[in-house]
């Protein structure tokens, strides 16, 4: 395969993340050129529908003007001011505000920075802070999932539970512990309801907390849907089950919005749909439809008053980003926030969102498919050696990323998951034709794909 000049350029100048470093030698990027509401179109001028929404976040597609006049409109009044020291600029104000009005939960201010992983990084040094505050030193430990996605920073890639970003980091760091994965296709034990595999993982985290002492775990973290980790769907009951046991033990809940939050789920954030009561989120992608980097944390009022209390004992808040509340992301941002609103992005959601189900209940019955699900606009195909068994196929045979490279072939860009998980999340605006398709486009891959695995008896290694 011969490599475009662009190709070998990127080759010998770029670190990409999440790629084999060593076989992309030899095969080189996609390179993607420019966009157009659902669609993105690579240097050869192929047209695919952006499947994923870029990496969970481009929910207003790809060309949205009003995004485009409001970065322009901050970058020509001011392109850069700050927060710190006092200072600051309206946009800041405006962003929060906006915010703390659709939040789920009781939300007083809110704290930015510049990403997912940013934010969740904040979130572990503010629950210290908090705790410190209030005089209990040893409640610091944090609690997240297995398979939860975080992100990649020293704290926040410890918060995440995926070996991957774990190994040969020298991570997690000392005090992250992680609790079970609710993905009940794949852990149920033989025979076991869904109510009774919530209420085992329940009682596995109470004495998960109870062997560690009450009195040192300060927080637990959860995605209401895992994204990266596979696309996992809680079983119905389970965070209830969850935040009985966080309550009891005076356990700060943070709920990871960075996927779920802004209508991706049917409600405005994940939480609502999975009627968690929590005490802060983070949101990140979708707050500007990725169209700056720009994240933040929300807090409510008990986390507030003890900053306060820290910044009088102290003498400030000793945190915060060169580019917090950056003017054109807080711009991009509230503009994005107001789109959300006045194009009820939640009620389309809402309207498509059976549609895209549909679709996969439907290919629940293709060969490859051991279980399909989806909630709003997120999804995954999980695949399957034995439909039966639930059987995986070898790792190596790299199922899933086939299933992808062939999709890609069909203008379909998804994206596999460890596990042989394909995972789908299209931009919030997509309309039901092009729902159908996706559908259509991953029928087709998984048809080529069955047919190898038939050929050259896959399922048997
Ligand atoms: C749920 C969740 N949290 C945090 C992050 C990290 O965000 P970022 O990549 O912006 O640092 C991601 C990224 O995919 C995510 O999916």
């Amino acid at each position: 395969m011969s490599l475009s000049n662009a190709a070998v350029r990127d080759i010998e100048t770029v670190i990409h993340p999440y790629t084999n470093l060593d076989t992309f030698r030899t095969t080189g990027p996609m390179i993607i050129e420019r966009g157009e509401g659902v669609y993105v179109y690579d240097n050869g001028g192929n047209k695919y529908i952006e499947g994923l929404a870029g990496l969970w976040c481009t929910s207003l597609g790809y060309n949205e003007q009003e995004l485009i006049d409001a970065a322009t409109e901050q970058m020509r009044q001011i392109p850069f001011t700050h927060v710190f020291g006092g200072k600051s600029h309206e946009r800041a104000a405006e962003l929060a505000e906006r915010l703390k009005a659709i939040a789920p939960h009781a939300a007083s201010k809110v704290l930015f920075c510049g990403s997912g992983s940013e934010a969740n990084d904040q979130q572990m040094k503010l629950v210290w802070y908090y705790n410190n505050a209030l005089g209990r030193p040893k409640k610091k430990k944090f609690i997240s999932r297995t398979r939860g996605y975080h992100g990649v920073t020293v704290a926040s890639a410890s918060l995440t539970g995926l070996p991957g970003n774990h190994r040969d980091f020298d991570l997690p760091i000392s005090g992250v512990l992680h609790t079970d994965c609710p993905h009940y296709y794949r852990y149920a034990e033989p025979g076991e309801t869904e109510d009774e595999f919530t209420t085992r993982l329940a009682k596995n985290l109470e004495e998960m907390i109870i062997r560690e002492d009450p009195d040192t775990v300060a927080a637990f973290i959860a995605e209401p849907i895992m994204g990266a980790g596979g696309v996992v769907i809680p079983p119905a009951g389970y965070f209830e089950k969850i935040q009985a046991v966080l309550q009891k033990y005076d356990i700060y809940f943070i709920a990871d919005e960075v996927i779920c939050g802004f209508g991706r789920t049917g409600n405005m954030f994940g939480s609502q749909t999975f009627n968690m009561k929590v005490d802060s989120i983070s949101v990140a992608k979708a707050l500007s439809s990725a169209y700056f980097p720009i994240a933040a944390v929300t807090v409510g009022e008990d986390m507030y008053q003890a900053m306060i209390d820290e910044s009088k004992k102290i003498g400030m808040f000793g945190h915060g980003f060169t580019y917090t509340a950056h003017p054109v992301g807080a711009a991009v941002a509230a503009k994005t926030l107001e789109i959300y609103e006045k194009r009820n992005i939640v009620g389309h959601v809402r309207d498509v969102a059976p549609r895209f189900a549909a679709h996969f209940a439907r290919l629940a019955d293709h060969p490859l498919v051991g279980h399909a699900r989806s909630c709003g606009l997120i999804g995954a195909l999980e695949l399957v050696a034995d439909k039966k068994t639930k059987k995986s196929f070898d790792p190596s045979l790299g199922i899933a990323a086939a299933v992808v490279g062939a999709a890609q072939k069909h203008g379909l860009i998804v994206r596999p998951l460890a596990g042989d998980i394909v995972a789908f999340c299209p931009p919030l605006i997509i309309n039901a034709e092009q729902i159908d398709a996706i559908f259509a486009a991953i029928e087709k891959a998984l048809d080529d794909v069955e047919a190898r695995v038939t050929k050259e008896g896959l399922r048997a290694a």
